[in-house]
């Protein structure tokens, strides 16, 4: 199957050094990927560059069957690509309903907002109780919960999810997981996630890349990885 996301030969950097180099992942339809590898390896530098929050130097991104090297960051999102940043990034003093809705900017019609919520609420339905409440005033997992939930208002066709377990207790991360896999099934996006977490990104994964300074360093199957679990953990730095 022709893949819905296809990243060939990037580089890229912040200075005049490359820090991902002849960097090759794909996504396929229905599939979910984990990118893993130490802190500061590239993860989140990888996701910006496909979402061209910053420049590709050399290399394609090719989305869909179509190039997006050049594209603007909105084209991207408007072609249906859409990355949950590290962090949350929510909006505090904004309503859950209100932060879903700034995920739903491409259209202004109200009912479709609607639909689009209603199915978050689906995925989330601990989110429904809480529209009204301030993002602010929510916890960690609550807060990642709207972070995924505002993305999917997009109507993503690949979804790109950076370190949904950040600065969040295990516990609350055992529960969010799941959503993943949830997120694939009901909306039937391919999904691309970075994960620190090693054994937990390959329970999950159909595919799993390990980037090691900014180089895939091996790519596998989950079982391939269980055996490998300590070539791993040394890239993983732990
Ligand atoms: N805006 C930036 N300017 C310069 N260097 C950066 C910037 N962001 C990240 N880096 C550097 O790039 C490297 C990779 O960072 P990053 O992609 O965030 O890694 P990861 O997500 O795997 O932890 C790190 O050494 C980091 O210090
Ligand atoms: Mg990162």
């Amino acid at each position: 199957m022709a893949a819905m996301l296809e990243v060939r030969d990037l580089t890229t950097g912040y200075t005049d050094v490359p820090l991902i180099a002849d960097l090759s992942i794909s996504l396929a339809p229905g599939e979910v990927v984990a990118l893993l590898g130490a802190n500061g390896s590239g993860k989140t530098t990888v996701l910006r560059a496909i979402m061209g929050l910053l420049p590709a130097w050399q290399g394609r991104v090719v989305f869909d069957g179509q190039e997006v090297t050049r594209r603007a960051v909105h084209e991207r999102v408007k072609a249906g690509l859409v990355m949950v940043p590290a962090g949350r990034r929510l909006f505090f003093g904004l309503s859950v309903e209100d932060n879903l809705k700034m995920g739903g900017y491409l259209t202004w019609e109200s009912r479709l907002l609607r639909e689009r919520m209603a199915e978050v609420f689906a995925l989330f339905p601990e989110l429904g109780k809480l529209r009204t409440h301030l993002a602010g005033k929510l916890s960690g997992g609550e807060q990642q919960m709207v972070a995924l939930g505002r993305a999917l208002m997009a109507r993503p066709r690949a979804l790109l999810i950076d370190e949904l377990s950040l600065g969040l207790a295990p516990v609350v991360v055992e529960r969010l997981m799941p959503a993943v896999e949830k997120i694939r099934n009901l909306f039937g996006i391919p999904v691309l996630f970075v994960e620190q977490d090693v054994l937990r990104a390959v329970e999950l994964a159909d595919r799993a890349y390990v980037l090691d300074q900014g180089r895939i360093a091996m790519e596998g199957h989950p079982k391939q990885f269980a055996q490998d679990r300590r070539l791993i953990r040394a890239y993983m730095g732990v």
